[in-house]
């Protein structure tokens, strides 16, 4: 099964995914780190694209906090009836569209890019293409949040890579979800990541995956990164 028809299968019995409306909480620590080091006036006239944004929550929030354009784009259909369903806002455009294909955007207009835990589902080639197209949407005083899977410290990754392998370096596929992920060492994400903008932060936090009723300890990096034009 691909990528695509297994989140779809997520989005129809939820086993996984969260089902709160309130936007990721690193996020917001990101958000608020943007404001305190004033990077960006995040209000009206700003542009974002929030990449794999599963039920809109994160792309409601920006725009309706901050009246932020926002792009919200996901390969599920499932996903973009619920953000539309539940997440519909003036400033937000939910549209079904896989991001490791070539953006329909210009180069330099977005001020701020979004990919809360959604590219570590992309394959090599594929995430060169969501690469390059970040960096050449990204506008030169852009910025970019991306929260991915850690492998350092994180055994319940480290034991899917060793018994289910994805067949790409450090992947695996899911044994429940049914969903090819990758997981990143700190150097492995910087040397990426740094081939197209430029890391300003990077720090590794403790989360929760849920699968049912139970729940599985994950590690995930929260990246800051700016565009380097
Ligand atoms: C863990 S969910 C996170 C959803 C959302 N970012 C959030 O924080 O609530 C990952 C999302 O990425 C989407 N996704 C994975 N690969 C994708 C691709 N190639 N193109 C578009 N969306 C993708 C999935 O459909 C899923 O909705």
């Amino acid at each position: 099964m691909s990528n695509q028809s297994s989140w779809n299968d997520e989005y129809q019995k939820p086993q996984l995914i969260t089902q709160s409306h309130k936007p990721q909480k690193d996020f917001l620590r990101f958000i608020k780190w943007i404001k305190k080091n004033k990077h960006l006036d995040l209000s009206a006239g700003l542009t974002a694209l929030d990449l794999g944004c599963g039920v809109g929550r994160n792309s409601y929030y920006l725009a309706d906090h901050y009246g932020i354009e926002v792009m919200g784009w996901d390969f599920s259909s499932d996903a973009i009836a619920k953000a539309i369903k539940f997440h519909r806002h003036e400033n937000v455009t939910f549209q079904e569209r896989n991001i490791a294909k070539p953006f329909p955007l210009e180069d330099d207009s977005v001020d701020l890019i979004l990919d809360v835990t959604s590219s570590n589902a992309l394959n090599e080639k594929e995430r060169q293409v969501y690469l390059s197209e970040c960096a050449r949407v990204l506008k030169p005083d852009g910025y970019m949040y991306v929260r991915t899977l850690a492998k350092e410290g994180d055994k319940n990754a480290q034991n899917m890579v060793k018994e289910f392998p994805g067949g790409e370096y450090d992947t695996y596929h899911h044994p429940q979800l049914g969903v090819t992920e990758r997981i990143f060492s700190g150097p492995d994400f910087k040397v990426l990541y740094e081939q197209y903008l430029e890391v300003v932060r990077m720090e590794r936090k403790t989360g929760y995956q849920r699968w049912g009723s139970q729940s599985y300890k994950r590690n995930y990096w929260n990246a800051y990164l700016k565009s380097k034009k």
